[in-house]
């Protein structure tokens, strides 16, 4: 069966380098996989206290849109050495409320994505911790930290080289492995 993949990029910025590598990962996914980028940009910041019966439309929208799919990409670059406040408020409204967490069970990739060196290893690491809680089973290998990033893309935005086109579409393939392990039948959801 063809699997929804949905597709989070920890970035608001319109130019984001790390959306440009989502791009170039999708652009890259196995025919079985199908990308669906979920926008986290507009979720109001999540406080319990409007979390009642008539919940922010836009956190319904959010859950909603992640059960309707198979697995989670996270493509984030690294703010202070962790993941941008806007990844982890998305994390968030997708973990509650309790017993409703919609990420529970979901395989999950992560590629971090840097300017700089160091591949963003910091942020790439603090959102596998968020994984234990959330109980999502996330690929180990192959890791995708991404340095030097204005150096891997053109003005286009896509990705000039073939070592790493060839390591984009490397990831991709293994991901799709991945979720077929941890998902043999598809989503939970489906049942
Ligand atoms: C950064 N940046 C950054 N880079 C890095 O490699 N490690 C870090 O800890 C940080 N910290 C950091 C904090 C804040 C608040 C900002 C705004 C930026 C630089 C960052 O990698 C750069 O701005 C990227 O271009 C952000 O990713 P997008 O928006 O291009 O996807």
């Amino acid at each position: 069966p063809i699997l929804q993949l949905a597709v989070l990029v920890g970035s608001l910025r319109a130019q984001s380098f790390s959306r440009k590598i989502a791009k170039a990962l999708a652009a890259r996914a196995p025919d079985s996989l199908r990308c669906r980028f979920i926008e986290i940009g507009e979720l109001p910041l999540y406080n319990e206290d409007l979390d009642g019966d008539t919940p922010p439309a836009a956190w319904s929208a959010f859950r909603a849109a992640i059960r309707e799919c198979d697995a989670v990409l996270f493509v984030t670059p690294e703010y202070n050495r962790s993941i941008p406040g806007c990844l982890k408020n998305a994390l968030d409204v997708g973990s509650r409320p309790p017993g409703k967490n919609v990420f529970k069970g979901l395989p999950a990739g992560v590629a971090s994505v840097t300017p700089n060196k160091l591949g963003a290893f910091g942020a790439n690491h603090a959102i596998r911790q968020t994984f234990v809680f959330l109980d999502m089973p996330v690929m180990q290998q192959p890791e995708a930290y991404i340095s030097n990033v204005s150096e891997l893309l053109d003005a286009n935005g896509a990705v000039k080289n073939g070592d790493t086109a060839a390591f984009l579409e490397n990831f991709m393939g293994a991901l799709e492995i991945w979720i077929r392990t941890v998902r043999p039948g598809g989503s939970s959801f489906d049942a």
